[in-house]
């Protein structure tokens, strides 16, 4: 099959080399020359664990191209992506579908026998009717269907969850772009994945259906944790006593600073949006988004609590500001509310990240960026673990105690053992579990 991606960044980038990895012939597309130009030098322009690697090899077998030109590969394709973003807009939350359609203005001018336009972003029920409105106004000539096909994929194992996906969901009401779609994603077939073909708009929703239920796990967790703090519980082992049970599951259980990310917290405001718009708000889902926003800044009073109640003109170094390990993205990451809040309180911020630090720079300019985690810990008050990278987890801590002022960790991810860090001397706090170790520790 020839596919034209439209979009070449998280998304389109992996979705578009894996599917060259499939056999498929690919032409990514962007209109950031900058990036076109460094994918055709070799350069990939984001950190997603062996996406160099999957990207040299099917370029070097000619089935993975780049450019910024839409024409030709438009033309050519059986099925075009579009794989381009979908922020919140300003003021309401909606997703910002202008990009979308942008997107299918152009494909539209550029199509050329039977093709199939396929949207991979995550849109709000609807949008593939105003894309098809949108093609077919612009060329109506064209023979053209517009299937939904969301994509799944986690930051960080991108590649195997594209290629390994729980499920695919597409969203046909055409059943030669069905057929299509069942080749692009043949050898998934194989591997026997399964593949949900539904109508256009249950695709839709069901991305967000997911996205929202996976935030309302993760922050009702969160609110267990702090519940356990108060009464002296362990939220660790009540996500295990629960997690255990199937109907349940032991995923998405790990409390810690609130969600944040490039999906969850669009995704979750979009189908607010979405919802209150169609007259059936969705409640739950609105609670979820006030609780996880206040949870980002009462980190920031939790960091201050640990250091005594101030943190005026004290050095705090924070170890992880990417949303999450394994990735560059900085979008929502929870580090940026957090170092916000201690910064309005009059602290001095060091930061170290294994991956992120080039996008956090502009996010935040006015904090110090160290070259590891000791030169982070250097001259501390406190140390707060953000992000829970791998280098994170067997860190020196006689090294770490030895740079910092005060022996202060504060733990956001439950990455340390309260025991350890009290027997190398410091004062630890982490999130939903007790503070001190326990007595027969
Ligand atoms: N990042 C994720 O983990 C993830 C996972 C699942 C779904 N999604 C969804 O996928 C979509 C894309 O997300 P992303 O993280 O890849 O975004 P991104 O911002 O990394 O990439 C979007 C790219 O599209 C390009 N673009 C925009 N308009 C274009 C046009 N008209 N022609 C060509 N290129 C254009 C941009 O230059 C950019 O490089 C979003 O809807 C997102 O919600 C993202």
């Amino acid at each position: 099959m020839r596919i034209a991606m439209v979009g070449s960044g998280y998304v389109g980038l992996v979705s578009g080399t894996c599917f060259a990895d499939f056999g498929h012939e690919v032409v990514c597309i962007d209109k950031d020359p900058d990036k076109i130009a460094a994918l055709q030098a070799g350069r990939i322009p984001i950190f997603e664990p062996g996406l160099a690697a999957l990207v040299a090899d099917n370029a070097r077998q000619g089935r993975l191209t780049f450019t910024t030109e839409m024409r030709e590969a438009v033309a050519a394709a059986d099925a075009v992506f579009i794989a381009v973003g979908t922020p919140s807009r300003r003021g309401d939350g909606f997703a910002d579908l202008s990009y979308v359609y942008a997107a299918a203005r152009e494909i539209a001018a550029a199509l050329s026998g039977y093709t199939v336009v396929v949207t991979k972003s995550t849109v709000p029920v609807g949008t593939g009717d105003e894309v098809e409105r949108i093609i077919r106004e612009a060329a109506p000539a064209a023979e053209v269907a517009v299937v939904s096909n969301p994509e799944f994929l986690r930051e960080g194992a991108a590649i195997a969850d594209f290629k390994r996906p729980d499920r695919i969901v597409i969203g046909a009401d055409d059943p030669r772009a069905a057929q299509v779609m069942s080749e692009i994603y043949r050898p998934l077939y194989l591997n026997q994945a399964p593949i949900l073909v539904t109508g256009r708009r249950t695709a839709e929703l069901t991305k967000y259906a997911a996205n929202a239920f996976l935030a309302t796990k993760i922050t009702f967790i969160n609110e267990i944790a702090d519940l356990c703090e108060q009464v002296g519980a362990n939220v660790q082992e009540v996500a295990r006593g629960i997690g255990l049970d199937n109907r349940i599951g032991s995923k998405f259980l790990h409390a810690g600073p609130g969600y944040g990310g490039s999906c969850f917290p669009k995704d979750t405001l979009a189908l607010v949006k979405t919802a209150q718009d169609a007259g059936t708000p969705v409640r739950l889902v609105e609670t979820v988004v006030a609780v996880n926003d206040s949870r980002k800044r009462a980190m920031a009073r939790k960091v201050i609590a640990a250091c005594g109640g101030a943190v005026r003109g004290r050095t705090i170094a924070v170890l992880g500001l990417t949303f999450k390990p394994n990735t560059d993205d900085m979008r929502d990451a929870p580090s940026l509310s957090i170092i916000a809040g201690l910064q309005d309180a009059g602290a001095r911020v060091r930061a170290y990240d294994p991956e992120g630090m080039e996008q956090a720079r502009p996010l935040l300019p006015d904090i110090h960026y160290a070259t590891d985690p000791y030169d982070c810990a250097d001259g501390a008050d406190a140390l707060v673990l953000v992000t829970e990278w791998d280098a994170f987890r067997a860190l020196d801590f006689a090294r770490l105690r030895a740079a910092m002022l005060a022996p202060v960790v504060v733990d956001l991810r439950n990455v340390y053992r309260a025991e350890d860090l009290a027997r190398r001397g410091f004062r630890y706090t982490s999130v939903g579990r007790p503070s001190e170790p326990a007595a027969d520790a």
